[in-house]
Order: C-alpha cells, then structure tokens, then sequence
C-alpha cells in the first residue's frame, strides 16, 4: 500500500470498448463501465486511476468526455480526488455477497402479482414484423414532409399551454379537430367536450377498465376475439365471460343467458374481430337495451373502420347511443403511424368529465409533443386526404389475398365478407380441419416465411371453428399470391 492509504496501483481502462453506434452517450459509457468495475469489487476502495489524458488517449475518446465521466462518478460517491490531482475509488457500501443480476430472476416475472403472472402465462403467439401482420398498416406514402412540417412549426414557437398544465383530455384543439373528423370520416357526430384524448386505444381501454371495473366483475368478451383487449380486464381483475358471434355478430340473448348482470360488454360492432362480420342493426339495439336496463357500459372498440372497402359505410354503435351507456374508442395509430401512440375516446360529457378527473390521478395526460401537429394536420384535411389514398391501396391487397385464396384452396378456405380493415380471416373448411390445425397450420406459416396467426388462440373456450388471420397492411399486392402459395404448399405436405 503507498503511504497515502491508496493501494498504489494506477487502474488502466485497456479493453473497454466505447460504442458510437449506441443511444448511450459515451461519457455515461465509461461511467457505467468504471461503476461496475466498482460495484463488482474489481477496483476496490484505493484503487487510483490513470490520469484523464492518458485514460482518454486509451479509449480514443476526448478528455472532455472521461472528465465529464469522473464528475458523474463524483456527484455518486463512487471516486473521489486526492492531494496533487490524482483519482481514486472511494470507500463505498457494496451490495453484499454476490446476489444474482436482476435479470437472472426477472424471466419468469415470478416477482410480479398472480393476476400478472397469470396474464404472461398466457398463450400467444404472434411475430413482430410479419408480411401477414393483421394490425399493421404500410406506412411507406405516409406524407412525412408534411407531418414533419407540422411537427417543426407547432413547436417554433409554441403556446404555454403545449408544454405545461397540459389538460388530462388532451390539446383542446386537438379534440376539436377529432371531433370533426370522425363526422366526417365514421358519420358520428359529437362534440369537442365528449372527446378525450389518450394513449391510442388500448390506453383508453386500460384506463377505462381500471376506472370502470371492481376485481371479480363480470365482462362480456367476444367469442372469437381479440386478446389483447383481455389483457386489460384480466389486469383489472374482471372475470371475463365469452359471448360467441355468429353472422350477425355478438349473440346478445346468449350474454343475457350466461351473465345478465355483466358491468360491462367489449365490442367491436363494426368489424369483429377476428371474423370481420358487422354486427346487424337488431344485435345492436338488443345490446343497447341491455346496458340501459342494467346500468351496464359498452366499449365499442372502433378499430380500422376508416379502412371500409365497399362504399358502404357500417354506422357506429355510438351513434344509436341515446343514453350515454356507450364508451367508443379509436385510434390514430393505422391510420396514421402505429408509433404515434394517439387515440381518442368518445363518451358522455359527464363521463368525459369524470374521465379526466381520473386520468390526472394516473398518468396525467397523453405525451404532448405530437397532439399541437396533429391537430393541424387534421384540420388541413392532410388526414382525410391520405385516408382515401389507403383505402384503395388496401382494397387492392385485399382483393390480391382472396383472388389468391381462391386460386390455391377454393374449397378448403372460406372466408366471410369483410367490408373493412387490415386483415381477413380464412375459415378451415371441415376436410382441411381434419387433415391439420389452425395451430399447426400457423406453424407451418412460419416456416414458409410469414407467420399467420391461428383463429383459435382468439377464443377464451373452446375454439368452435378453425381458421388463419390474414393481414394484408403490409403485403404488396403483387406478393399476395407467391407468399400465400409458399404457406398452402405446406398446408398441403
Ligand atoms: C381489435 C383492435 N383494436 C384496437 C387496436 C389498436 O390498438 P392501438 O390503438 O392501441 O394501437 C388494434 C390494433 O391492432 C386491434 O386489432
């Protein structure tokens, strides 16, 4: 040991390597390599540093950026300085014994509650970035000059309100340029007061069952439908009770049957999903009539019906609401970009109103930094315009996907009219559901290079039909048919 108490050795930092191509500032890179040397008792308390000129010189890097990396490690107790300018470790309190990295223990989520635990446990099984991706729109003509545009002037100089006190509904301009376009887009007209903005739509559905819900409650879910609307009742501790759909959509009388006093149905009238179907006029008025009598709440889940293909357009469930029992949710996320992160949730004044209330007690209000642009580039009609652009373009796959499927398996795949939205789901005639199932088949997906997600994972019971989603957002026309030839091939083998 040298007579100052350091153990005199001067630590090296040989063999560190800095990553320029990371998010990670290269100062907070040396940082974190000399704190873990540290905390890893590989530089014990004494220990003294090379000089910052000759550590930089090792690393490649500027002094600047080793000295701001000392500073760092200063301010948290890690190094302090010694008499005539040296470095050295400073006596700090170690965690003990050698417990294991979080990581070792976090796969299992073993430390997370039953309810999430059980949540994670769940079966699921899709691929990020598949060509048959059911959710995912093509963003390549998305006019990002504009957005971009957008983005740079509404914040050059920007109103206090954008960047502070923001309101838990949302940028008041905002949600009257929402209010405006789902007139003119969905035919639902509302106003600005009974809109809030939020996290797109499974935010709102988070928040609302979280609002809405007491642990054990009972929820209408549809029977097939989509999983990750369960996700969040599950987290909320609903008991989730499945209604089947047949052609007419939600079987109402069979919910009355199986829990007539459910608080709330989760639904997605204008195209179910998965199967695509809309639900008929007299289904909807039933379910209304249901949740008035009852007190109960319906959540009309909205999702892609800006995307219609036939001129047709499906009214909303909303728009039959005369009692304020209906919550509707939709997002900006396909029609826009998936990233954004923005969507709308449209209800009673009076529920709006408590909404907000309830939202400044969680998470406050939706990130800020996109609502000023976006309300801009609604009220220019830049939305509107780039709707109608899509909805040919996706009319176009969807039709290269059928013509496709009745090429290759006529008789084997059936699928349902679907008059909107970014996927389609093929049936399994009953001798292709002997010969494999929709699991197996969605296996087989995988190997031919597109992974294609099974029907029955979006069943809760027992899966009565069999069948593949078929997303088309991302799927070039043109490769509709070569890729769903590759997938029918080992269907066949
Ligand atoms: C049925 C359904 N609802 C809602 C959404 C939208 O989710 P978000 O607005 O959270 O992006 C999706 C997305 O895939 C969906 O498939």
């Amino acid at each position: 040991m040298a007579k100052d108490g350091s153990t005199g050795r001067r630590m090296s930092m040989a063999g560190m390597h800095l990553d320029r191509q990371s998010d990670m500032p290269l100062y907070q890179q040396v940082a974190a390599h000399l704190r873990n040397q540290i905390l890893d008792g590989r530089m014990p308390a004494g220990t003294r540093l090379l000089g910052s000129r000759k550590l930089s010189a090792e690393l490649g890097c500027s002094r600047a950026i080793v000295l701001t990396a000392f500073d760092l490690l200063y301010a948290e107790g890690y190094l302090q300085s010694v008499p005539r300018g040296g470095v050295e470790v400073a006596a700090i309190a170690r965690p003990s014994g050698s417990s294991p990295a979080p990581t070792e223990t976090a796969a299992d989520g073993a430390w997370f509650s039953e309810r999430w635990q059980s949540l994670l446990a769940t079966d699921y099984e899709f691929e990020l970035g598949s060509p048959f991706s059911t959710g995912t729109p093509d963003i390549s003509e998305f006019p990002f000059d504009v957005w971009s545009r957008l983005l740079r002037q509404t914040w050059q100089n920007p109103l206090r309100s954008a960047c502070i006190d923001m309101s838990p509904l949302g940028w008041q301009p905002l949600r009257e340029a929402t209010a405006e376009f789902l007139g003119s887009v969905r035919g639902l007209l509302c106003r600005p007061e009974e809109v809030a903005i939020t996290q797109a739509s499974s935010g709102a559905l988070d928040l609302c069952c979280r609002m809405l819900l007491d642990p054990g409650d009972e929820v209408w879910v549809e029977e097939p439908g989509f999983i990750e609307a369960r996700w969040s009742l599950k987290a909320a501790g609903a008991k989730l009770v499945p209604v089947p759909v047949d052609d007419k959509g939600l079987c109402v009388a069979e919910g009355i049957r199986r829990a007539p006093n459910a608080k709330l149905a989760v639904v997605t009238p204008s195209h179910q999903f998965p199967l695509g179907v809309a639900m008929k006029l007299e289904r909807r008025q039933e379910l209304l009539e249901w949740a008035n009598r009852r007190g109960s709440w319906v959540i009309e889940d909205d999702y892609n019906s800006e995307f219609r293909h036939r001129d047709s357009m499906t009214a909303s469930l909303k728009s039959l609401d005369r009692t304020g029992r209906v919550i509707y949710l939709g997002t900006f996320s396909k029609v826009m970009l998936p990233s954004l992160r923005i969507g709308y949730l449209v209800a009673s004044p009076r529920f709006i109103e408590a909404f907000g209330r309830g939202r400044s007690r969680i998470d406050v209000h939706t990130a800020g930094t996109a609502q000023p642009a976006l309300a801009e580039f609604l009220r220019h009609g830049h939305l509107l315009r780039y709707i109608r652009r899509m909805r040919k373009v996706y009319a176009e796959r969807q039709q290269a996907v059928l013509d496709a499927l009745q090429a290759l398996m006529p008789d084997e795949l059936v699928v349902p009219p679907t008059p909107a939205g970014l996927h389609l789901t093929a049936l399994f005639q009953p001798d292709l559901a002997e010969r494999i199932t929709d699991r197996e088949a969605s296996r087989r997906s995988r190997q031919a290079g597109g992974f294609i997600q099974p029907l029955s994972q979006c069943y809760l019971g027992e899966p009565d039909r069999q069948g593949l989603l078929i997303g088309y957002g991302r799927l070039p026309a043109d490769e509709a048919h070569p890729r769903l030839a590759a997938v029918t091939a080992l269907l066949r083998s």
